[in-house]
C-alpha cells in the first residue's frame, strides 16, 4: 500500500555516474531514467559537503490520489524535518537547506504524509523513509598513535620488521575507495621500507651499524584511493632507535701503561688503573680484566662504574728486594654474542709495568712479638734475652734499643742500647706479675724520626717460694661432752706458689705438741687432715681453750712449710653435739698472731710456740 502512493526518486549509488551537480534540480534524477537496480524504495540519497547557492533537490513525493488540481498536501515530519528538509506541499519536492556531513550523521528517518487540503484529513496511512548521506573523499586520513618510537637491534637482515603504523580514514569504508589506504616511505630510504597495504615497517638495508648510526627518523605517508592521483593523505614520523648488540671487541688505547708505586704503600691498595675502551654499551662493554703472567703480589678488578681494571696490591713491596714489575693484562668482554665471535677475538691485551719507588723505611724487629722467661728467684742483673732490629733501607743505619717506659713503670727490665740484651733491674715476684708485657723500640741512629716497636712478652717462672697456710681461720670447737675420736675440725692448705705437679700438703704436729693427751691430727693425703679428740670430759671452767701448733709443709724442693696454731674452743652442747654455750666466745681471735703466720723460719716459731703454751698454762 505504501509504495503505491509513493514514488522515491533516488540518485544512483555510483557518484561517478552522477550527472553534473550544478544547481539543486539537476541534483535529482527521475525514478523511470534509473537503469540500476540497486536503489531501495524507501531510501533518498543526497550528497553531503554541498556547497550550491540554491537548496538541494533530494526528491519528490508522491500520491497516486493526487490529480493535480492542489487537493492534496504533502507534510514532512521527522528528523530534521523543517531544520534540514523542507518538502514542497503542493508539489511534493524535498530539499535539503543545509550542507551535511556524513561522517557527522549518515542517515536521516523522516515521515511523510498526504492530507487532504481542505478537511487535513488523512488520504493515506503516514510513511516511513531514509534520506542517506552519501559520502565524498573529504576525510584525510590520520595517525592517531602516531608519531611513534620503535626499536630494532643494529645488523638486523634485511625485512626484519619494527613497527605497524595505522591510519585512519573516517570516509564511508564500504563505499568507494575513499578510505582505502595505500602506505609509503617518505623519508627513510633506503634504510627502511613500508608495506603499502598493512603499514609495517622493516629494515630494507642489512648490516645498520649502531656505532656508525644509532637513530634514524622515518616520515610515512598514507593515501586513501588506494594511493592514486587525487587521493587525500597523511603522514607520521618514526623515530628508529637501533639498539645494541656486542659486535666490537675491546681495546685499549695503549700497548703499554707505567705508573710509580712507594714501596710503603699498603695492601689492597689500588696501585693502577688501566681501561679498554668498547664501542658498545652496557653489558656488551663490561669488562672482565686477567694478569697473564705475574708472582701474585698484584690482583686485578673491575671497577663496576667504570669498567676500568684496578690493578691492586696483595703482597707488601719492598724496593730493596724488588724495585719493578711488568704486568700483562687482558681485557674480555664479559658477554659475547657468538654471532660476531667470528668477526675475532673479543680480548686486547697490554702491559702495565710498576716501578716501586724507595722510601726511608723504620727500623723492623726480627719478630713484632718475642717471648722470653726468667725465674723469679733470678738475681738482679740476670739476662732475659736479646731483641734484633735492623734498618731495612740500603743505608742499614746502626739501631739503638730502648725500653719503653710506659711499658714498664715499675723499671724491672732494662736494655742493653746497642746489643738489645735484656736484663733485670728488680727483683722479680711471679705472685705479684706473673707476665710483664713491654715495648722495645729500636731507633735508627742517624735519623732518630725512625723509629721501630716491638713487644717483648717476659713469663715469671715460680719457684717455691711460699709456705702453705690454713685455708681460713678456723673456729674449732670442742664439746664438753665430746667422746675420744671425735672429728672436730678438717683443715686444708693454700699456697700462692704453682708448682708442676700441684699442690701436696703433708700435714702434721709439731714435735712439741706430738704428744699432746687432748687431740691428734690424721693427714688424709687428699691435701685435708681431720683433728680428733684423744680423750672426753673437756670443762669450759678448767680450760676454756685449747691451741694446737699444725705444721704444713708443701712438699717442693726446697721444701718450705710453716705452722699454724689452730684454736679450740670447749663449749656446752646439746646431746647432738650442736654449741649450747661457750665461755670464751666463738668470735675470739685471742692468738691470732699465730694463725696469720705465713713463712716465719722453723728456730722462730719454737720460740713463738714457747710463748703460746705459756699462755696455754
Ligand atoms: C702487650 O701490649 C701491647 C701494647 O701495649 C698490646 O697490644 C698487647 O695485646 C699486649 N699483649 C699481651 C699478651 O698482653
Amino acid at each position: 500500500a505504501t509504495k503505491c502512493w509513493t514514488e522515491f526518486i533516488h540518485f544512483l549509488l555510483n557518484t561517478t555516474t552522477l550527472p553534473q551537480v550544478s544547481d539543486g534540480a539537476a541534483a535529482a534524477l527521475p525514478l523511470h531514467r534509473r537503469r540500476r537496480r540497486s536503489w531501495v524504495w524507501n531510501q533518498f540519497f543526497v550528497l553531503e559537503e554541498y556547497t550550491g547557492e540554491e537548496p538541494l533537490y533530494v526528491g519528490k513525493l508522491h500520491s497516486d490520489l493526487d490529480k493535480g488540481d492542489g487537493e492534496v498536501k504533502y507534510v514532512l515530519t521527522g528528523e530534521g524535518a523543517t531544520s534540514i528538509f523542507t518538502i514542497d506541499e503542493e508539489t511534493g519536492d524535498i530539499h535539503a537547506t543545509k550542507k551535511l556531513d556524513r561522517e557527522q550523521q549518515a542517515y536521516y528517518t523522516l515521515r511523510a504524509q498526504a492530507r487532504d487540503r481542505h478537511t487535513d484529513r488523512p488520504l493515506e496511512p503516514e510513511s516511513q523513509f531514509v534520506i542517506k548521506v552519501q559520502d565524498i573523499n573529504d576525510n584525510e586520513p590520520k595517525f592517531l598513535d602516531g608519531p611513534y618510537t620503535a626499536r630494532v637491534a643494529e645488523r638486523s637482515p634485511i625485512g626484519t620488521s619494527v613497527v605497524t603504523v595505522v591510519a585512519t580514514d573516517f570516509d564511508d569504508p564500504t563505499y568507494g575507495h575513499s578510505a582505502r589506504l595505500a602506505y609509503s616511505i617518505l623519508q627513510g630510504h633506503p634504510y627502511f621500507s613500508v608495506e603499502p597495504k598493512t603499514g609495517v615497517v622493516r629494515t630494507a638495508l642489512p648490516d645498520m651499524d649502531r656505532e656508525v648510526r644509532d637513530r634514524y627518523l622515518l616520515v610515512i605517508q598514507a593515501k586513501d584511493m588506494i594511493g592514486q592521483m587525487g587521493g587525500l593523505s597523511g603522514t607520521t614520523s618514526v623515530t628508529v632507535i637501533l639498539t645494541d648488540v656486542n659486535d666490537n671487541p675491546p681495546h685499549f688505547p695503549r700497548k703499554s701503561y707505567q705508573f710509580r708505586v712507594p714501596e710503603s704503600v699498603l695492601v689492597t691498595s689500588v696501585v693502577a688503573k688501566v681501561r679498554a675502551m668498547d664501542q658498545d654499551v652496557g653489558p656488551n662493554a663490561e669488562m672482565d680484566y686477567r694478569i697473564l703472567d705475574g708472582d701474585g703480589t698484584f690482583r686485578i678488578l673491575t671497577d663496576q662504574d667504570t669498567q676500568a681494571g684496578l690493578v691492586t696490591l696483595y703482597k707488601p713491596l719492598d724496593f730493596e728486594t724488588k724495585s719493578s714489575y711488568t704486568l700483562r693484562i687482558e681485557a674480555s668482554n664479559r658477554y659475547v654474542d657468538t654471532l660476531y665471535l667470528s668477526t675475532g677475538s673479543f680480548t686486547d691485551e697490554t702491559t702495565v709495568k710498576l716501578l716501586v719507588e724507595n722510601v726511608d723505611e723504620p727500623p723492623v724487629f726480627s719478630s713484632p712479638v718475642n717471648r722470653m722467661k726468667v725465674s723469679e728467684a733470678a738475681p738482679v742483673g740476670s739476662s732475659v734475652g736479646t731483641v734484633v732490629a735492623h734498618d731495612p733501607d740500603s743505608l742499614n743505619s746502626p739501631i739503638r734499643y730502648s725500653i719503653d717506659r710506659q711499658s714498664d713503670v715499675e723499671r724491672y727490665f732494662d736494655i742493653h742500647s746497642s746489643s738489645g740484651l735484656i736484663r733485670t733491674n728488680r727483683h722479680l715476684d711471679r705472685e705479684i706479675s706473673a707476665l710483664h708485657n713491654i715495648t722495645v723500640v729500636a731507633t735508627e741512629s742517624l735519623d732518630r724520626s725512625q723509629v721501630g716497636k716491638a713487644v717483648v712478652l717476659i713469663s715469671v717462672m715460680d719457684v717455691n717460694d711460699n709456705a702453705p697456710t690454713f685455708a681460713t681461720e678456723y673456729q674449732t670447737f670442742v664439746c664438753e661432752n665430746a667422746t675420744p675420736g671425735q672429728v672436730i675440725e678438717i683443715l686444708s692448705a693454700v699456697d700462692p706458689d704453682e708448682p708442676v705437679n700441684g699442690h701436696h700438703f703433708l700435714f702434721s704436729l709439731n714435735t712439741e705438741t706430738v704428744n699432746n693427751l687432748s687431740f691428734t691430727l690424721r693427714d688424709n693425703n687428699d691435701n685435708t687432715a681431720s683433728i680428733l679428740t684423744l680423750r672426753g670430759g673437756f670443762l669450759q671452767q678448767v680450760h676454756p681453750l685449747h691451741f694446737l701448733p699444725v705444721v704444713i709443709s708443701d712438699g717442693g724442693s726446697p721444701s718450705l712449710s710453716s705452722t699454724n696454731t689452730l684454736t679450740i674452743t670447749v663449749c656446752n652442747c646439746d646431746t647432738h653435739g650442736n654449741q649450747q654455750h661457750c665461755s670464751q666466745g666463738m668470735s675470739m681471735q685471742l692468738p691470732g698472731i699465730f694463725s696469720t703466720l705465713i713463712s716465719i723460719p722453723l728456730t722462730c716459731i719454737i720460740t713463738l710456740l714457747g710463748t703460746s703454751s705459756k699462755l696455754e698454762k
